[in-house]
């Protein structure tokens, strides 16, 4: 225990020094700062944020730490070693290179992983630190060390996919944003997204895989919506995320969409009729059959006492038999 905190320790001095050599690179990067401000970012939001730069060199890093061989710079996940493997070609390289930097910090501050985002077309996309004592993606939350204190002002959160959606949401007068790592949204986001604040509102990119996370949230949601809660389900047109909404409609127009969000009741129900047809019996049971899981999952609530009977309503039942059916009397023990 006590050499994971040690070894813990050194992760993060090695991950600190790594996220200013970035910010320093940076300074001196012309076409990383034109690639930012053709985004719309300030230096002001950008140095909020400790947005930094890779340098185009294998071994860049090699500037800020003189012994480059440490394995700590692997467990970091900041330097790649092939050294095991067969064949000729560099044995040690920097992992990022020539990228926008965005680093990762924990709620308490401290760097623990970086995004770095390739500025002409190619792939990857996005490239992200690998899982590191320090970092593990489906618990983390890029944004929420920067967005705490804006998130209780607000009296909201505003969940999204990406780096630069939280960053273009905090340029634009939406300082309470924040990201999921590129993963779903796990039941251990939610958990922390509720302990910061009782209303969430997710705004997920419009294509089908932001439609598939938003289905992916409500499940992970649903066992900690507690009734002093209010979770939101905000849909952008099919080719926009909040960075491009934002940018091409205006805060004014988001601010509209952010009130206009679809609660989670709505998008339970929206959910669970799906393509189903009603008018069958067949389609009333397939609506019951895909909701059952998901109120069992529930703590008994107010909020599961309402859903139970949206579903008694359009599938021709009464909240008594949906009940009975899904053992839903006896309250879900914590
Ligand atoms: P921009 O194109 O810079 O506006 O990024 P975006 O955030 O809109 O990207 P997109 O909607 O395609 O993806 C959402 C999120 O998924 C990103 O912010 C990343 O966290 C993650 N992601 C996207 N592309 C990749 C990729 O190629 N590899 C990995 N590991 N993650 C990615
Ligand atoms: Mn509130
Ligand atoms: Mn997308
Ligand atoms: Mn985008
Ligand atoms: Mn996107």
């Amino acid at each position: 225990r006590a050499e994971v905190t040690a070894k813990s320790l050194a992760l993060s001095e090695v991950m600190t020094k790594a996220g200013e050599y970035y910010k320093q690179q940076l300074r001196t990067a012309p076409q990383a700062i034109a690639y930012l401000k053709k985004r719309g970012l300030t230096g002001e939001i950008a140095a909020r944020f400790g947005l930094g730069f890779s340098p185009d060199a294998w071994d860049g890093l090699r500037s800020v730490f003189s012994d480059y061989n440490t394995p700590a710079l692997v467990e970091a996940g900041l330097v790649i070693d092939k050294s095991e493997e067969e064949g000729g070609g560099r044995k040690r390289y920097d992992r990022f290179r020539d990228r926008v930097m965005f680093p990762i910090r924990n709620t308490k501050g401290q760097i623990i992983g970086f995004g770095g985002r390739i500025m002409e077309q190619g792939e990857p996309k996005y490239l992200n630190s690998p899982e590191t004592p320090l970092f593990q993606k489906g618990l983390e939350l890029y944004g929420l060390f920067e967005a705490r204190q804006s998130i209780r002002e607000a009296g909201y959160v505003l969940v999204t996919e990406g780096y630069m959606d939280v960053v273009a949401l905090a340029q634009m007068g939406f300082p309470q944003a924040v990201a999921t790592l590129g993963t779903a949204c796990t039941p251990t986001h939610a958990q922390k997204l509720l302990r910061q604040t009782d209303h969430v509102i997710f705004s997920f990119d419009g294509d089908s895989a932001g439609r598939r996370a938003a289905r992916r949230a409500l499940d992970a949601c649903l066992p900690h919506a507690n009734d002093d809660k209010v979770i939101k389900f905000l849909f952008l047109p099919k080719e926009h995320d909040p960075d491009s909404y934002i940018r091409e409609f205006g805060t004014d127009a988001f601010e509209q969409e952010v009130r206009d969000a679809m609660p989670l009741s709505q998008f339970f129900m929206r959910e669970m009729i799906g393509d189903n047809d009603l008018t069958t019996a067949e389609g009333r049971a397939r609506t019951q059959f895909d909701a059952k899981p998901l109120l069992q999952a529930m703590q008994s609530s107010g909020m599961r006492l309402q859903l139970v009977r949206n579903l008694a309503q359009v599938t021709q039942t009464s909240p008594a038999e949906i009940e009975a059916m899904f053992e839903l009397s006896q309250p879900v023990a914590r």
